[in-house]
């Protein structure tokens, strides 16, 4: 397909389609004028950015909905995430097919559903709520580990970073010393490209294999084999010694009377590894943050408590620390005035669909009275998010623990965002502060 002429004064056609996947632009937040004005003129944008190809950009609140319910239309399994050709093309050579890994978001159903199943009910409200208290405790540690740091820390790296880390490497089985690798490992998957990830990785790519980024980023190849070696013995051990946790679920797996394969059960500890902390610690540090340049907010929060779960949704709308998924059209359809072809790529992002002023009043507004029901943040339908109830139960756990020992906090420096396009949000917050 042809791509269309560009219809944004001031800007010529390549320029919005290579801004849209710039990560420079994703750290500096300026995303959103790009976001608002494709939202406002072309909101189902036919984009082509250089060395990518081409896909349909889906903006809207609306639209995302539509693209995420119509999973029989749309799929998954062809294309996941945004990515250079060439990192395409070096994925392809390496494992035959599309994708690095076989997650649940890289799967369709049948196959997606039964997997999702194996594990689907440790991560429910009414199991939820046994590891309550044990997520309380996790949150009292950390907070008390932030009192003990005196008046100044960096919230990311003494406090978001580790509290999800602890909980959910708690819930899959991963015992604590193992935690600063699994860190490490996760960084490297979601910024390879992010200097001070590059920075302390011992394996550098020496081309532009993957994402937007080019040489000396992390040669993710060779994050998977470690973390396949890694969860290759805990398969060995939980098989012999299945233990109350979710790596027992996977190691054990089986689906329609066979075991689940090497690769998905490699990829499942890994989706869950992951996608279960980086998100959840960008959205406990970027909430902080916006009630550091909101001071009325702040106030009204901590005069009000029972107004956590808003602020909680509020941050997860904020921060949207997914930035996008990627789906596949299997037929020709049409998505608001486009035609979409049989093969099109499309992505959502999310981002943008939680800015939309079509959908939330005063999108722009950090509000922590606001009534957020149907942001996008976890995306919705079949592949709706996994973790979604763990992360708002670890972000209330903590700010109900935080707030009240809080007699003041500051910024004490500049706060600064990943380089990232898919998952991405603070990486430090220098603060200040009095605590009780
Ligand atoms: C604020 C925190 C989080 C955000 C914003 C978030 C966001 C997302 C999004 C956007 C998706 C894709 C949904 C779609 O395609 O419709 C997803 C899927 C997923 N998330 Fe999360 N996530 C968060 C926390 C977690 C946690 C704590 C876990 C821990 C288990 C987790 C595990 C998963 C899994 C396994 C999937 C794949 C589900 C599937 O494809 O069926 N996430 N998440």
């Amino acid at each position: 397909m042809s791509a269309a002429p560009s219809i944004f004064p001031g800007y010529s056609m390549g320029r919005i389609d290579d801004e849209i996947v710039n990560p420079t632009l994703y750290q500096s937040e300026a995303i959103h004028d790009i976001y608002a004005r494709v939202r406002r003129e072309d909101p189902v944008r036919w984009t082509a950015p250089n060395g990518f190809r081409p896909f349909w950009a889906v903006t809207k609140h609306a639209d995302i909905l539509e693209v995420e319910k119509n999973h029989q239309i749309f799929v998954n399994r062809l294309r996941t995430y945004l990515s250079p050709i060439q990192g395409e093309e070096w994925v392809k050579s390496v494992t035959g097919d599309t994708h690095l890994f076989r997650t649940l978001v890289d799967l369709d159903d049948p196959v997606h559903m039964k997997l999702r199943g194996l594990t689907q009910s440790w991560f429910m409200p009414p199991n939820l709520k046994k590891l309550e208290g044990r997520i309380a405790e996790i949150a009292k540690d950390h907070v008390d580990r932030m009192a003990a740091l005196g008046s100044e820390c960096d919230f990311v790296k003494e406090v978001a970073l580790w509290y999800p880390l602890r909980v959910i490497m708690m819930i899959l089985g991963v015992p604590p010393e193992d935690e600063r690798f699994m860190l490490k490992m996760t960084q490297e998957i979601f910024g390879p490209g992010d200097p001070d990830v590059a920075a302390q990785t011992q394996h550098k790519a020496d081309t532009a294999a993957f994402g937007a980024q080019g040489e000396g980023a992390v040669d993710l190849m060779q994050t998977a084999m470690k973390l396949f070696e890694y969860f290759g013995a805990i398969t060995i051990d939980r098989r012999k010694s299945p233990k109350d946790d979710v790596a027992s679920v996977i190691a054990n797996g089986v689906i329609d009377g066979q075991p689940i394969g090497e690769r998905e059960a490699m990829s499942y500890y890994i989706i869950i590894a992951t996608a279960g902390h980086d998100t959840t610690s960008s959205t406990a540090a970027g909430g902080l943050l916006q009630l550091l340049k909101n001071p009325e907010q702040m106030a009204k929060l901590k005069a009000n408590m029972s107004l956590v779960p808003n602020f909680v949704e509020e941050s997860i709308r904020w921060v949207t620390p997914v930035k996008h998924f990627m789906r596949t059209a299997m037929q020709d359809t049409k998505l608001r005035d486009k035609t979409i072809k049989e093969g099109d790529g499309l992505c959502m992002f999310y981002w943008s669909g939680n800015r939309d002023e079509d959908a939330f009043e005063e999108p722009f507004k950090f509000k922590v009275d606001r009534n957020v029901t149907k942001h996008v943040a976890f995306g919705y339908g079949v592949h709706l998010c996994l973790g979604m109830h763990l992360a708002r139960m670890e972000m209330k756990a903590l700010y109900n623990e935080l707030l009240p020992r809080l007699k003041s906090i500051e910024l004490n420096g500049t706060p600064k965002n990943t380089l990232a396009n898919f998952v991405s949000g603070l990486k430090t917050l220098p603060v200040r502060y009095r605590m009780a």
